[in-house]
């Protein structure tokens, strides 16, 4: 390696970490409280955020895995493995919000949410006995999520600033449909498996509302632990134009 190459090298490396924002180019600065922008940036954020930043350490949110979550109800035990969930990078968003000063921030869309994997179920769906183990895809459409989150501002070891999510709650509700297709959900009765999969159907919103919960709970629990490494990653100053308003 010759004088020029090496002094290129580091020339090269000196631009690339020396000058750069930290911040991918989908995301867009937006004035403090600016609910217009605050919309179009998501808007524009979220195909992109979606996919995952690696070289921020941000996981990928569509698709998302699940390698077990066990869902227990009363009488009937349920759990996904190897569970793949899609949809999130089309989500449309229909409202984001902020009162810095009261350090509120609440972002509101629906998706189109499709879960595919294994899994495994014994117990009670109402009377019907079932003891299955098969291949689920769930299809949710139009799930409609509001989450509201405390946040605040608090600088690294280094002094800068970062946002962070002290705490948040949801309400979802699920649109339009739901669609399940479990293959096996009686053992060897391929009629009866048949019978209460169409139940099922029927019965979309009550199943949903039966075993939904938690799993919402645990993809809003991905999301806003993503979230959070993203604003580890990324100084304020490059989310938000202007200086931090004090806390009223
Ligand atoms: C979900 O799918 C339905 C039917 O295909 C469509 O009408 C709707 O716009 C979709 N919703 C979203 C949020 O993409
Ligand atoms: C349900 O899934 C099975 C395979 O997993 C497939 O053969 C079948 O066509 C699906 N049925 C519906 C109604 O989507």
């Amino acid at each position: 390696m010759n004088w020029q190459f090496s002094f290129l090298c580091i020339a090269v490396l000196f631009i690339d970490y020396g000058f750069t924002r930290l911040t991918p180019d989908f995301i867009h600065p937006c004035p403090v409280d600016n609910r217009e922008c605050l919309i179009q940036s998501t808007i524009d954020a979220i195909p992109f955020f979606t996919k995952g930043i690696p070289e921020l350490g941000v996981p990928s949110l569509d698709p998302f895995y699940v390698d077990r979550l066990a869902i227990p109800l009363a009488g009937l035990k349920v759990a996904f493995f190897n569970g793949k969930v899609t949809g999130f990078r089309k989500a449309v968003i229909e409202n984001v919000e902020s009162n810095f000063a009261k350090r509120k921030f609440v972002v509101e869309f629906r998706s189109n949410v499709t879960l595919k994997g294994g899994y495994e179920a014994s117990g009670r769906i109402l009377t019907f006995p079932i003891n299955g183990e098969g291949e689920a895809k769930i299809k949710i459409t139009n799930l409609k999520m509001k989450v509201k989150m405390n946040i605040d501002v608090k600088p690294d070891d280094n002094g800068v600033n970062h946002l962070y999510v002290k705490n948040y709650k949801y309400d979802y509700g699920f649109g339009d449909k739901a669609h399940y297709n479990l293959t096996n959900l009686v053992k060897d009765s391929p009629e009866l498996s048949q019978t209460l999969l169409q139940f099922m159907n029927e019965n979309w919103k009550l199943i949903a509302e039966e075993f939904g919960k938690p799993l919402v709970d645990y993809a809003t629990e991905l999301a806003l632990r993503t979230i959070e490494k993203f604003f580890l990653a990324v100084p304020y100053e490059e989310l938000i134009d202007g200086p931090i308003p004090s806390f009223k």
